[in-house]
Order: C-alpha cells, then sequence, then structure tokens
C-alpha cells in the first residue's frame, strides 16, 4: 500500500467534500513515512512523523477523514478519545493504553493477511475436522479395501460440505479454551499477571467439548487453525515492527484535555496530568506490552479537536510542540451541505433510499427539495448552534418523518420529495427560534 499523496486525497474526496488543507497535510505525512521506509536505517532514525492537530467546529469531517482514512488503509489505525482518559473513575488511567490498542490493531492486521495468505492450508485443516467428525472413524488397521471406501465417503462428505448441505447438522468439537486476546487495553502490571499464569497454567488450560452446528464449528475453528498452522511468533514480531513504523494514533476530542485560561477558577488537574502524560509517547517513549516492548518514535499522531471553548494554545507548551502541523477545516456552507448530501458514495440521501427500498418504496429527492434542505439547515446552522452536517440528519429526519412511520402502507409506490414537502414540515420550525432549538 503506497498511494501517492494525490491517490490517497482523491480516495478522500469521494467521501468528504472539501477540507482540501486537511486533506492534503495527512497525505502528506502518510507519504512521508512511506518515504521514510526506502532511506537507509541511519537515515530513518532521524526522520521523526510531523503530527497533525485538525481544528474545525463540530461536525466539520473531522473525524470522517480519520475513520475513512483507517478504513482504505492497510495500516494499523486506532482511534481514541482524548476525553476518556480523564473520566470519573479513570483518573490515573494509563494513557499508555492507545499505543497497546494499536498493537492489537496491528496484530490484528497482520493476522489477517497471513490468514488470507493461508486460506487454502486452514479450510482445508477445518474441512478435515469438521468430516472426521461427520463420518465414523476408520478403525486402526482397517483392510485396504476399508480404507479406501472411508476415503470415497470422505470425498464424498466434502463436496456435500462445501456445497453447504450439511450446514445444519450438530457436531462436537472441542474449543480450546485459552487466555485468547485479553490484554489490548489492560495495564502493564496486570498484563504480567496475566501471563505468569498462562505460564502456570499453560495457555491452553482446559479444551471443552461443545456442540454446535457445521456452520458454527467453521468459525470456532479458524482461530485454532491460524494457532497450529500460522508462525505466530513471525506474526507478532511484524506485526510489532508494523504498529512503530507505520501506525497511526488519532487522538479526537484533544481540546477536551487543554485547560482553557478563561475558566481558571475550576482548573482541572486530571486534563493536564492527561496532556503529560501523551507527552513521552508523542515525543517517542517504549512502551511494554504482552508482545514486546514497542518505540513510539515513528507512530505518527493526528489530533482533533473543535477548540471551541479553549484554543491550541491552552495546551501545555511541549505538547503543542510535539503536534507542529496545524490544519483548519472549514465550516460548511450551503451550498457545501448540497453537496454533502448529494455527492459521497455513501451520502445521507442514498441511505435514506436505500433503508426505504427495503419497504418497497422508492424515494426521489427533487434537486429543489435538496436545496431547500442545504439552505434550511445552513438557517438554523446560522440561528442557534453550528453544528455543521449534522444538521442534515435532524432536518431530513423531520422531512421523511411521516414516510418512515407509514412506508408499510406505500409499498410498491415511488414517493417524490419535493421543495413544497421541505417547505410543509420545516417553515413552522425554521420560523420560531425556540421551537428550532428542541427540534432541529
Ligand atoms: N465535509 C464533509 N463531507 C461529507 N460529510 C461530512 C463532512 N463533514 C461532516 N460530514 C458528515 O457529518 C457527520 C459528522 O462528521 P464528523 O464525525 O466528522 O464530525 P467532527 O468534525 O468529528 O465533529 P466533532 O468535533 O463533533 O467530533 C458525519 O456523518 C459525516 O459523514
Ligand atoms: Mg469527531
Amino acid at each position: 500500500m503506497a498511494l501517492t499523496p494525490k491517490e490517497t486525497v482523491a480516495y478522500l474526496d469521494e467521501y468528504i467534500i472539501g477540507q482540501k488543507d486537511a486533506k492534503k497535510a495527512i497525505a502528506v505525512a502518510l507519504r512521508n513515512r512511506h518515504r521514510r521506509m526506502q532511506l537507509d536505517e541511519a537515515m530513518q532514525e532521524e526522520i521523526m512523523p510531523k503530527n497533525i492537530i485538525m481544528i474545525g467546529t463540530t461536525g466539520v469531517g473531522k473525524t470522517e477523514i480519520a475513520r475513512r482514512l483507517a478504513k482504505m488503509m492497510n495500516l494499523p489505525f486506532v482511534k481514541v478519545e482524548a476525553s476518556k482518559y480523564t473520566e470519573v473513575g479513570f483518573v490515573g488511567r494509563d494513557v499508555e493504553s492507545m499505543v497497546r490498542d494499536l498493537v492489537l490493531a496491528s496484530i490484528n492486521l497482520v493476522k489477517a493477511e497471513q490468514q488470507e495468505k493461508n486460506k487454502m492450508l486452514i479450510d482445508e485443516y477445518i474441512e478435515k475436522k469438521i468430516i472426521e467428525k461427520l463420518l465414523p472413524p476408520l478403525p486402526n488397521g482397517a483392510s485396504e479395501q476399508k480404507q479406501a471406501d472411508y476415503e470415497k465417503s470422505y470425498a464424498r462428505m466434502r463436496e456435500k460440505l462445501r456445497n453447504g448441505e450439511v450446514d445444519h447438522l450438530v457436531i462436537e468439537i472441542e474449543i480450546a479454551q485459552g487466555f485468547g486476546e485479553l490484554g489490548g487495553d489492560m495495564p502493564p502490571e496486570m498484563i504480567k499477571v496475566q501471563e505468569s499464569f498462562i505460564k502456570i497454567l499453560g495457555n491452553k488450560a482446559e479444551s471443552v467439548k461443545k456442540e454446535v452446528s457445521v456452520e458454527d464449528a467453521r468459525k470456532a475453528l479458524r482461530g485454532e487453525a491460524s494457532e497450529k498452522l500460522l508462525d505466530m511468533e513471525a506474526v507478532k514480531s511484524e506485526a510489532l515492527k508494523r504498529a512503530e513504523n507505520s501506525g497511526i494514533i488519532f487522538i479526537d476530542e484533544i481540546d477536551k484535555i487543554a485547560v482553557s485560561a478563561k475558566s481558571q477558577s475550576r482548573q482541572d488537574p486530571s486534563k493536564e496530568g492527561v496532556q503529560r502524560d501523551l507527552l513521552p509517547i508523542v515525543e517517542g517513549s517504549d512502551v511494554s506490552t504482552k508482545w514486546g516492548v514497542v518505540k513510539t518514535n515513528h507512530i505518527l499522531f493526528i489530533a482533533a479537536g473543535a477548540f471551541a471553548m479553549a484554543k491550541p494554545s491552552d495546551l501545555i507548551p511541549e505538547l503543542q510542540g510535539r503536534f507542529p502541523l496545524r490544519v483548519e477545516l472549514s465550516s460548511l456552507d450551503e451550498e457545501t451541505l448540497y453537496l454533502i448530501m448529494t455527492q459521497p458514495k455513501n451520502s445521507l440521501l442514498k441511505q435514506y433510499e436505500a433503508l426505504l427500498s427495503t419497504e418497497g418504496v422508492t424515494l426521489v429527492f427533487e434537486d429543489d427539495a435538496i436545496r431547500a434542505i442545504a439552505k434550511i439547515s445552513q438557517l438554523a446552522n446560522d440561528k442557534t448552534e453550528d453544528i455543521g452536517a449534522r444538521r442534515l440528519h435532524t432536518v431530513i429526519e423531520r422531512v421523511l418523518e411521516e414516510i418512515s412511520f407509514c412506508a408499510d402502507e406505500h409499498e410498491g409506490e415511488t414517493i417524490m420529495i419535493d421543495k413544497a414537502l421541505v417547505h410543509e414540515k420545516l417553515d413552522e420550525v425554521v420560523g420560531d427560534e425556540d421551537l428550532s432549538r428542541y427540534i432541529l
């Protein structure tokens, strides 16, 4: 996976309207990491990622950009909310857990790749296990004739299995009850405890017998097959390497841990504490995980926040310094809102059309109507709070309320959403500021 910045932006353009600067900055940061990997090791060590802060009011696409990136890229990626580390009861909760989450994501990624590569082997293993349960066993020292018969029925059963003819049959399988993949989110002390348990008891403390359908057995045996057939040590070390060199940690709501100079009356020590805990991780340090030590020096951090109350300058200076790139996302105007409804592959209107199509109702939005929705959303954003594209949800929901409710009466019909309907549903609400505060 090595998209050029242009390709990355083009991909993001399919889902997110505008916000060119943010898209470009992120695309370049990603490409730089790819460039770095081509260099010799001495040079690689020198080049640090340029961490990014995305600044923009609520609902303008910050999280959406991150979400899309994560989907597209085959890179280890985690998204955390900065505020969760300050939650009551979580004070002192270690911020390093985000790195462990990243490694876990990386392991799952590499494992999935390996499973895909070894698909044939794994499928064969699973098939064999299931067929052996379905056929009466071949006794030891069976005659050649018996063996030949067995092979024939084996082949026949495999055929049936592949055609899904025996999916409903129930078989008894043994499922190893390992400690599994716990621990992604546990503090290191707990992981140590867990590991020593594993040492004493063995990872496969016991296996339980379970009656399941053939269909479920396929899924249940997949984990076992991977454990047996994949080189898990290699998966682990590859995963660690990838987390270190191409991992991305997206820290959302970073403004929630900034301490605004204005609100000095109620300084929140836990917020600043979280910022201090973040420093070494962003700067580069060793974090121990149950899979090994991870160096965080080359992990890319992308932070995002609305910064409505606090400013980036309200973050402690050291942390500001570790996020040298700032990109601002613009608030959405009427035209952009219109495009958001119509352009993206998965646009809101397409979602509603798809939802209602399951009831046999064909929704058609007239262009006039879409323009009117954009205009009203814009108006509501101006008059009350600017909640960006999220406003579209509330407005469209209001327009379609009735239709959604009675869809079953309209099976087979085509329903036109026209300008008149939009105004009928919304004019009264928009005209009354108090009402729009509650409804839109
Ligand atoms: N520029 C845009 N193009 C397409 N869709 C957008 C855009 N901006 C926002 N949206 C849509 O609006 C919704 C909210 O966007 P998103 O979650 O990215 O907000 P945000 O900027 O992270 O806000 P917050 O600060 O509240 O977290 C999403 O469903 C997203 O698809
Ligand atoms: Mg967000």
